[in-house]
């Protein structure tokens, strides 16, 4: 691909991309032109994930580790920068869900969705700018949602995460502007993952979706992929401080 959409040369490393969004962009972005990192917890699925994008003539790597190991994060992100020469995008989109009536919560389950959901995007993010800022240039895009604008019952950790996520990034977004980093938010709406299984087999929420989204439907992983292309190349080079919802108009339905 050329272009205003190119990421012809760009080195990228999408957190939780083993599989659905995280996966999805990253294949969108390699699409693009793009070498992507794959990060996620097991190496085994994430090699297999990179071996799936190499057959198609795409360019991937692998970094596993916990995104909740705020040492690793430093390390790897480091390890990347100086094994390419150049870190051009980071999409932090590794992220979990923890769903419970609030009296049943324990204070460690909140503090660990927190810390998957956005310390350890802001210690990725931190990393991230110590290796683009020298080279006055990176596109940080973190995956927020729509639980982070609007609120269902039970997803307390994820939705503080998530309203978090956007709060942050226009502190980044202003700090690092200057520096000629970029820092935007991607927050979709339902998309039919393994992280919604739960949800996409529950007859009453998938009639809930289906009535409240103007669009009828759940989306698709590879929806997500364009946003992503969106603001990590020439195309988003004025978006900053952003949340790019994604959610077929689910949203701004009254
Ligand atoms: N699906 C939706 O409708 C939706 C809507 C709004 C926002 N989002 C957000 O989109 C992101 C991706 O969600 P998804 O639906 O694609 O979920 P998913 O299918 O469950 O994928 C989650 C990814 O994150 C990785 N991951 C989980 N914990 C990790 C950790 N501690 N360190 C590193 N990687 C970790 C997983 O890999 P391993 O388990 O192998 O580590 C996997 O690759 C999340 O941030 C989620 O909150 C999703």
């Amino acid at each position: 691909m050329s272009g205003l959409f190119s990421l012809q040369d760009h080195v990228a490393l999408i957190t939780g991309a083993s599989r659905g969004l995280g996966l999805a962009m990253a294949t969108a972005m390699a699409e693009a032109g793009a070498l992507v990192v794959l990060n996620g917890r097991d190496a085994a699925t994430l090699t297999a994930a990179a071996e799936g994008l190499r057959a198609r003539g795409l360019k991937a790597g692998i970094a596993a580790f916990d995104v909740s190991d705020f040492d690793a994060c430093a390390r790897e992100v480091a390890a990347i920068a100086a094994r390419h020469g150049r870190l051009d995008a980071v999409v932090l989109n590794a992220g979990i869900n923890h769903r419970k009536p609030l009296l049943e919560w324990e204070t460690e389950d909140f503090l660990r969705v927190l810390n998957i959901n956005l310390t350890g995007c802001f210690v990725l993010a931190r990393e991230a700018a110590r290796a683009m800022i020298p080279r006055g240039s990176g596109r940080i895009i973190f995956t927020g949602s729509i639980m982070g604008i609007v609120a269902r019952p039970t997803v307390h950790a994820y939705a503080a995460a998530k309203a978090g996520l956007g709060g942050m990034a226009k502190t980044l977004a202003v700090e690092l502007a200057p520096k000629g980093l970029t820092v935007n938010v991607i927050c979709p709406g339902f998309f039919d993952t393994e992280m919604n299984t739960a949800l996409t087999q529950n007859p009453e929420f998938d009639a809930w979706v289906k009535q409240r989204c103007p669009m009828g439907r759940w989306a698709q992983p590879e929806e997500l992929g364009g946003a992503a292309v969106f603001l990590a190349s020439r195309a988003g080079s004025y978006m900053n401080g952003h949340m790019l919802v994604v959610d077929g108009g689910l949203t701004i339905n009254m």
